[in-house]
Formats: structure tokens, C-alpha cells, sequence
């Protein structure tokens, strides 16, 4: 279900994923972005390789491992020969990717995680993945060399998302299946506490904008309103009040 949920989303961004790699800025920022997450992915199950006390699993950690920096430095030479062909121009407006990255392996943890929450946190990430450079691969149709490089990484990420799967299963046979459904609610989780941290800080902007044109107008009329009653210079003191002006009391 929560698969599904995932393919409506990414159906529904589709106009999004036109607008980001549609543009050729944005396209290379996009590849140096993924080059970037592929080569953390790839340091973290490095070090997932070390930890692991199967000997199956190190291996198949290591194999991975391999394919993730593999994919970053496929990512890292195409957007520099894309940038060989043209100079970027920093538009400014909007330098960022909006959407996240294929993998979402930079909300991996390594130490101190057992295996199996491991391999359902890696499950649930090289599917979403799987489904994001499917998408990917369609829409940069236009750029055979791209193209060619998800439709590569495409093949690692399936491997990646079914071997993970097995493992699970093989080491926790009684509760892979909660295992994955924690990691999706996991991941859904963080990826809803993303976006509420955008839409809050909008909202914050949105509302300080509005309490500035709404709120502070009134406050400044009246000020000079005031400021029009007062009479220029010294004001005499009224007879009533005896009190001395240079005492405390
Ligand atoms: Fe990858
Ligand atoms: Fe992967």
C-alpha cells in the first residue's frame, strides 16, 4: 500500500520532475547532487561491510558498496562532461533541487544498527530508487548519455532492493515483514518532518510579511498622531504638581 502510495506521489510530481531536468542548470546540479548522495550511500555500507558479523552479508555489503561509488562517479563524469559542453549560468532564482534525491541513503545510520533494520531501511530506499530513476530515465529522453547511465543504475538499484529483501528474510524470517514496514513508516515520517519544516518556515515568512503591512500601520498612525498633539519645546509644569523633578521620591 505504502508502495503504491509512493508511485501516486511520484505520478503526481511528474510535472516536477519535467520542470527540474528540463532545464540544463538544473540538470547538472542535479547529477552532481546525485553523485554526491550515491557516494555517501556507498562510504556508509563500506563501513556497514566492516561492521556486520555475517560473512554473507559483508560480502554482499561490499559488492554494493562498489556499485553505489560505481554510480557516483558515473554521475560525477556526466554532469562534468555536460559542463564541458556548455558553461552553467546561475540563474538565482532557484538553485536547489526540490525533490529529494534517488536513493534518500543520506538518512542512512551505521553504528550501532543491527543488520536486519539495516537491510529494511536499505530495502525500502533502493525501491523508492528504483521507481524515482525509472521515471528519471523517461524523462531525460533527450540526453541519450544520461539516459544510458539510469538505465545502468536502474539494473544495480533492482539488484540492490531484492538482495537486500532476501537477506532480511533470511536473518529475521519471523519479522522481516514488520521489519520493512517500520522502515517505510520510518522514512515516511522523516520525509513529512522535511516538508513540514518547508511549509513552517513559509508560513513563518508569510505571516511575519502580513503582521508588518497589517499590524504595524495602525501602531505607526497613531504614533503620529500622538506626535501632532505634543507642543513643540518646553512644556511648562502644572502648579499641582509640587513634587520636586529632582527628587526620588
Ligand atoms: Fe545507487
Ligand atoms: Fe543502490
Amino acid at each position: 500500500m505504502s508502495a503504491s502510495i509512493g508511485a501516486v506521489i511520484d505520478w503526481m510530481l511528474r510535472p516536477v520532475h519535467h520542470w527540474v531536468w528540463s532545464d540544463f542548470d538544473r540538470r547538472v546540479r542535479k547529477l552532481i547532487a546525485f553523485g554526491e548522495v550515491e557516494g555517501d550511500g556507498g562510504r556508509d555500507i563500506l563501513r556497514a561491510a566492516e561492521l556486520t558479523p555475517d560473512p554473507l552479508l559483508r560480502r554482499l555489503y561490499l559488492a554494493h558498496a562498489i556499485d553505489e561509488l560505481h554510480h557516483a562517479d558515473l554521475f560525477r563524469r556526466r554532469s562534468a562532461a555536460l559542463l564541458r559542453t556548455r558553461s552553467t549560468r546561475s540563474s538565482g532564482l532557484f538553485n536547489a533541487t526540490p525533490l529529494p534525491g534517488g536513493h534518500g541513503l543520506d538518512d542512512l545510520r551505521i553504528d550501532g544498527e543491527p543488520d536486519y533494520r539495516l537491510l529494511a531501511f536499505l530495502h525500502v530506499a533502493e525501491k523508492a530508487a528504483a521507481g524515482r530513476f525509472a521515471i528519471y530515465r523517461e524523462i531525460v529522453d533527450d540526453d541519450p548519455s544520461t539516459r544510458a547511465i539510469f538505465e545502468e543504475i536502474l539494473r544495480d538499484e533492482v539488484f540492490h532492493m531484492n538482495y537486500t529483501y532476501t537477506q532480511l528474510a533470511r536473518i529475521s524470517p519471523a519479522s522481516y515483514r514488520r521489519h520493512v514496514w517500520r522502515a517505510r513508516a520510518s522514512r515516511l515520517w522523516k520525509r513529512y518532518l522535511r516538508v513540514a519544516a518547508v511549509v513552517a518556515g513559509l508560513l513563518g515568512s508569510a505571516i511575519l510579511t502580513l503582521q508588518y503591512f497589517v499590524l504595524i500601520p495602525p501602531f505607526a498612525w497613531l504614533a503620529k498622531r500622538a506626535e501632532k498633539r505634543e507642543v513643540p519645546g518646553w512644556v511648562p509644569i502644572p502648579r499641582e504638581h509640587v513634587e520636586s523633578p529632582t527628587s526620588l521620591y
